[in-house]
């Protein structure tokens, strides 16, 4: 709270931010992409809005930019970095972690290998470089379930880090996987107890839940996606009432896209208190960025993500199979 304020403080109160970051993007030949999850200003000033993989994709497609500014988290911006190592890409504020990646450290997965050396590496996305260029497959939750059914049958696969999204695929594919320990602080304490009392409350409604989730809230679904298909879902669904089980940032496009339907916040339980969240779905991390600091950004072009050229390019090899598929 004290470091947001510093850096609302070290900008000119009298500047219209709005304005201002629309001409910086103009003097950098800069791009702006953000995830959904980010704070409804930051989705609007964005270029491009999305899940992980459009956003990876979205890194590449924008030729003609010089400057990527990432209104994500670390991982995101360190994976645009991978995939357009020429350009200069900023995060917002450099703390913005993820405690799915913080689970997979790159050190701790070569010993696990060295242990299991006939195991294939399917890494999530949200994981550090360092991680990726241990891994021999990456995916996103929009194509989770291709990049692991591509892979032969027979063969044993470890996936990394999130042993929620792996036991959704383990459920979905019916393919055994070893899972690593790995979990989302946000998707895996929302409350089961709670969710069904509020399903008796809104019977008509549809509860729609990330694969983030654990599996105590995913079997009372309705439907289940990554944030780019629970947008769709909401959508093109006939129901018109929706508990959405993920970070609540997604409202702000879910209410623009589906100005009709009635979008409920799935509950969390007590334990959100004690992970470092607010106990109301957000991400910690995510909220980490603000107007000011996109402004700050843009103009002094830092905090700057930088990759050793040789982890980039062995980071590269796993993402470029994946978005090859
Ligand atoms: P997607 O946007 O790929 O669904 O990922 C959700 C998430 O938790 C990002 O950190
Ligand atoms: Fe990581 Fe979860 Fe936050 Fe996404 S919502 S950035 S997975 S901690």
């Amino acid at each position: 709270m004290t470091a947001i304020m510093d850096v609302a403080q070290s900008v000119d109160p009298t500047l219209d931010l709005f304005d201002e970051i629309e001409r910086l993007k103009h003097e950098r030949k800069a791009v702006v992409l953000a995830h959904y999850y980010q704070e409804p200003d930051l989705q609007d000033i964005a270029d491009r809005l999305g899940d992980s993989l459009a956003l990876a994709k979205a890194a590449r497609e924008r030729k003609d930019a010089e400057v990527i500014l990432f209104c994500g988290v670390h991982f995101m911006a360190e994976t645009a970095k991978i995939l357009c190592p020429e350009k200069t890409v900023v995060l917002p504020d450099f703390d913005a972690g993820c405690s799915l990646s913080d689970a997979c450290p790159a050190d701790k997965l070569r010993a696990w290998k060295a242990q299991h050396p006939e195991h294939v590496i399917v890494t999530y996305i949200n994981s550090t470089a360092a991680t990726k260029a241990e891994s021999d497959w990456i995916c996103t939750s929009s194509n989770a379930r291709e990049v692991v059914s591509q892979i032969p049958k027979d063969q044993p696969i470890m996936f990394t880090p999130d042993r929620n999204l792996g036991a959704w695929l383990v459920r979905e594919l019916d393919r055994p996987m070893d899972l690593w320990p790995g979990a989302c602080m946000v998707h895996e304490t929302f409350s089961e107890r709670k969710i069904l009392a509020f399903r008796s409350e809104h019977p008509d409604a549809k509860l729609i839940a990330h694969p983030e989730c654990e599996q105590e809230v995913l079997r009372h679904a309705d439907f289940i996606g990554s944030t780019a298909a629970l947008l769709h879902f909401v959508e093109t669904d006939e129901s018109s009432k929706f508990i959405v089980a993920t970070e609540t940032g997604i409202l702000h496009e879910m209410k623009k896209r589906a100005p009709t339907k009635v979008l409920i916040a799935a509950p969390f339980d007590e334990r959100a208190h004690d992970n470092g969240t607010c106990g109301c779905s957000e991400c910690p991390y995510m909220k980490l960025n603000t107007l000011e600091k996109v402004y700050l950004a843009l103009r002094d072009l830092s905090p700057r993500i930088d990759l050793d050229p040789e982890l980039q390019r062995r980071a590269l090899v796993p993402l470029e199979r994946m978005l090859s598929l």
